[in-house]
């Protein structure tokens, strides 16, 4: 059908033409008031309450309060308790060591207290030279729900036997309250008095894992970011897209905020040296090798690797800034899209708070957008996901052969340019193929990327041993071509 006006219909006069689009309005308004009662109605009846009210309450900092008015969200929320399985973490196995001592003394419910995620570290002994001398070679574990993230961070023997900065509860407790509270509310200044003061005399004003407060304006029920971190990081970022002073709670919009409040804790992050202040280093962008030049700029680095002496960096969940480089982040499909999928529960539509794997309902999940059967989309993720491993466990071996090579250098008396060259090289070949490893997807947000930070991790460790062997930096530089299709990629602007 097509609509045109060179039709030979009779012209109506214009009373008739307003009569009828004013009765035609009129009958629209009584059906949809009808309607919309109707609906209010059902789902009033359906848990006796309307969608969006305020929750109010002295006890607003805890979930339960605002279970009463949304008790659906309550319980997906809940389930976060419940260990999920996903593609490479099958199972919970039991605690033990120095880190049973510690949950005896908190006391937790014996049915849960025993159990915690696999450990990586026994599964993938690599990573023990990768980040030798590191607390993250004593204990590093899978993630698990979020009903537990205050718990395993106490629990880690990287708390345990280290000493470590109150800047580590940003991610793991609600700090709403805790802002507040040191900062006299104010919580900018509150985040500073947090991030100064040591491990354990945070943890024990935290009282919870992360809550609805965290996420949600208790008034509207809108999104919100109550991390001071991702604020000035987003803040940096727009900066340099030539965009001032931006703030995300007046900035974004709502589809954004579906991906940036997950984005407080998912990302690359680190303490400045000074203060421990929590700061996510985008202020060059959010691609690895702007965020790789951002850290050489200031100088900053993580530790000491105590096999090979280089000071070198350590990545950490960087699941947001890998997902936005990747096809679905191009298409606006954001971390709720597939983390929080809307489900029907009696007459209503719920994000599911059981934050967990898209992949234990692929149809409800991914078959919103996707027309291919389970098995087919299941197929491919795993695809995806083997060949990500293969790229990523041929660039550790790479990394691991020259930790090794620069300590037998070192025993051998090699040239201190050289192993200083190789140190460097080591740098970036640890960074890169961390970042992919710690990035929590196994390269299923952006494959192509992925694959590229693998071959620049594989590239550096091939260079550090040549570094080793004699080579100076310039002849290990890229050739005349690399570098000029690199400039085209940098003119472009699309990475
Ligand atoms: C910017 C936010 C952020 C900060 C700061 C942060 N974490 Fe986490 N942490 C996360 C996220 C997100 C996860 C889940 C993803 C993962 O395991 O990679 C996690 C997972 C963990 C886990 C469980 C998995 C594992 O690594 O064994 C432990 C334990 C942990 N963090 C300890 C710490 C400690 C100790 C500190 C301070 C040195 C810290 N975290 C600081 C965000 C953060
Ligand atoms: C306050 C920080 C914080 C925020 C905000 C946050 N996470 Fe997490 N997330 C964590 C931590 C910490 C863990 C690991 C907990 C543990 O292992 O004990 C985690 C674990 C997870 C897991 C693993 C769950 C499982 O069952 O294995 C997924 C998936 C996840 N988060 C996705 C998201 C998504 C999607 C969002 C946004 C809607 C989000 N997270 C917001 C800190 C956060
Ligand atoms: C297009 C769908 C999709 C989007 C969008 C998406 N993810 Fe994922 N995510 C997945 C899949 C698939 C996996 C792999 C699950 C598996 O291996 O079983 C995964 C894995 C994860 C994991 C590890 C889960 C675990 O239990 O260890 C975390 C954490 C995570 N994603 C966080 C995020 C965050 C944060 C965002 C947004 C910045 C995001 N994801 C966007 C599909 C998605
Ligand atoms: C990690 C962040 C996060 C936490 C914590 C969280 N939510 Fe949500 N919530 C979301 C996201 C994302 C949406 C989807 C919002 C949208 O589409 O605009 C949502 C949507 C909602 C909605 C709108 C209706 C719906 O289900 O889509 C309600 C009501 C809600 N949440 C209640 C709660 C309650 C109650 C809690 C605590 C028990 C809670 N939320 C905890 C992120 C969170
Ligand atoms: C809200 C819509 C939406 C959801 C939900 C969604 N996708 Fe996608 N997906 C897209 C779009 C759009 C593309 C881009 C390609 C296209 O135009 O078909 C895409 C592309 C892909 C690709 C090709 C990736 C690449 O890098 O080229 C894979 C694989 C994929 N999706 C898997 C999944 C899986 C698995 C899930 C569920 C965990 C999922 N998608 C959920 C919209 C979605």
């Amino acid at each position: 059908m097509t609509f045109s006006s060179a039709g030979g219909r009779p012209r109506l006069p214009l009373w008739v033409f307003f009569g009828v689009a004013a009765g035609a309005a009129l009958v629209t308004f009584v059906v949809t008031a009808l309607l919309t009662n109707i609906f209010e109605k059902k789902v009033e009846a359906s848990n006796g309450t309307p969608r969006i009210v305020a929750v109010t309450g002295q006890d607003i900092n805890d979930a339960e309060l605002w279970g009463q008015t949304y008790p659906l969200e309550y319980d997906g929320f809940k389930a976060t308790a419940t260990f999920t399985p996903t593609n490479h973490a099958d199972a919970l196995v039991p605690v033990t060591g120095p880190r049973q001592a510690v949950v005896d003394q908190l006391g937790y419910d014996p049915e849960t207290r025993t159990e915690t995620a696999e450990s990586k570290i026994e599964a993938d002994p690599r990573l023990v030279t990768l980040w030798s001398g590191y607390a993250f070679s004593l204990d590093y574990r899978h993630a698990r729900g979020h009903e537990w993230m205050l718990t395993d961070q106490r629990m880690t023997l990287r708390v345990l036997l280290r000493d470590q900065p109150g800047t580590c509860l940003n991610c793991h407790a609600s700090t709403v309250a805790l802002y507040e509270e040191l900062g006299d509310g104010d919580t900018m200044a509150g985040f500073d008095v947090m991030n100064a003061m040591s491990y354990n005399d945070v943890t024990q004003l935290a009282t919870h894992p992360i809550q609805c407060i965290d996420c949600h304006d208790p008034t509207t029920m809108k999104l919100r970011i109550t991390r001071p971190a991702l604020i000035n990081g987003l803040k940096a970022l727009k900066a340099s897209e030539g965009i001032l002073d931006y703030d995300v709670n007046r900035d974004a919009t709502t589809q954004e905020m579906r991906s940036y409040v997950c984005a407080q804790c998912h990302v690359e992050y680190y303490f400045t040296s000074d203060t421990k202040t929590l700061t996510f280093p985008w202020a060059n962008g959010l691609d690895l090798d702007q965020v790789f030049a951002y850290y050489n700029e200031i100088g900053f680095t993580d530790y000491t690797n105590a096999t090979s002496g280089a000071q070198v960096l350590k990545a950490q969940h960087p699941d947001f800034e890998t997902w936005s480089a990747g096809v679905h982040a191009a298409n606006g499909v954001t971390c709720a899209d597939c983390h929080m999928s809307y489900q029907r529960v009696g007459n209503q539509k719920i994000a599911n708070h059981q934050i967990a794997d898209p992949l234990a309902n692929v149809n409800a999940t991914c078959g919103v957008c996707h027309t291919a059967s389970d098995q087919v989309i299941l197929d491919r993720v795993e695809t995806i996901q083997n060949r990500f491993i293969q790229s990523r466990d041929r660039a550790l071996d790479a990394t691991v052969a020259l930790i090794n090579d620069i300590a037998a250098a070192q025993a051998a008396g090699v040239d201190a340019d050289r192993i200083a060259l190789a140190q460097k090289f080591q740098n970036q070949a640890a960074f890169y193929v961390d970042y992919a490893y710690s990035e929590n997807s196994y390269g299923f947000h952006a494959p192509d990327y992925m694959a590229k930070i693998l071959t620049e991790s594989l590239d550096a460790a091939r260079k550090g041993q040549l570094a080793l062997l004699g080579q100076t930096e310039a002849e290990l530089a890229p050739s005349d071509v690399a570098e000029a299709n690199l400039e085209k990629i940098v003119v472009t602007g699309k990475i």
